[in-house]
C-alpha cells in the first residue's frame, strides 16, 4: 500500500520538479518539464526533459531524474514518491513508458502531479495497473 506524503514534503518535492524545468532543453514542443524523485533512502534527485532535432530521441523529464537517481544510489535504488512540475499550468501526468520506468524502481510510489482538477497524489499502480516485470 503507497504512503502518502506530508504536505511539506508534497511541496519541497514540487519546489524541486519547478526548479528543474528551468534547465530543460524544448526547443521543438517548447514544452518544459522537470521532475523530482524521492528516493527510499531520503534523498532527493531532479531531472528535465531533453528534447532532440531527432524528435524520437527525446527523454522525459521523469526518467532523466530516475536515471540520476540510479546513477547515484545503484541498481537497489527505490521511489518513494515522484513529483512533476511544467512551466504552463495545464494537467501534466507521466506518460506510459515513464509510468512503467517509474514501477521498475517503486512499485509502491506515490506520484504527484497537475490533474484536471489541481494537485494529484496517485499510486503508481492505479496509473499503470498492472506493470510488467521479468
Ligand atoms: N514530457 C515530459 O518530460 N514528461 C511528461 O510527463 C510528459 C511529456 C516532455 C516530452 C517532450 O519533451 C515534451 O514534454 C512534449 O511532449
Amino acid at each position: 500500500m503507497p504512503a502518502t506524503l506530508a504536505a511539506a514534503q508534497q511541496e519541497k518535492m514540487l519546489s524541486a520538479a519547478r526548479d528543474a524545468f528551468k534547465n530543460a532543453h524544448a526547443p521543438y514542443s517548447n514544452f518544459r518539464v522537470g521532475s523530482a524523485i524521492l528516493t527510499e533512502s531520503g534523498k532527493l534527485y531532479s531531472g528535465c526533459n531533453v528534447e532532440n532535432a531527432s524528435y524520437g530521441l527525446t527523454s522525459c523529464a521523469e526518467r532523466n531524474a530516475i536515471f540520476a537517481a540510479v546513477a547515484a544510489e545503484g541498481s537497489a535504488m527505490r521511489i518513494r514518491a515522484v513529483a512533476v512540475a511544467t512551466e504552463r499550468n495545464v494537467p501534466c501526468a507521466p506518460c506510459g513508458a515513464c509510468r512503467q520506468v517509474i514501477y521498475e524502481f517503486g512499485p509502491d510510489a506515490v506520484v504527484l502531479f497537475r490533474g484536471q482538477s489541481g494537485t494529484e497524489e496517485m499510486a503508481i499502480t492505479k496509473l499503470l495497473p498492472e506493470g510488467f516485470r521479468l
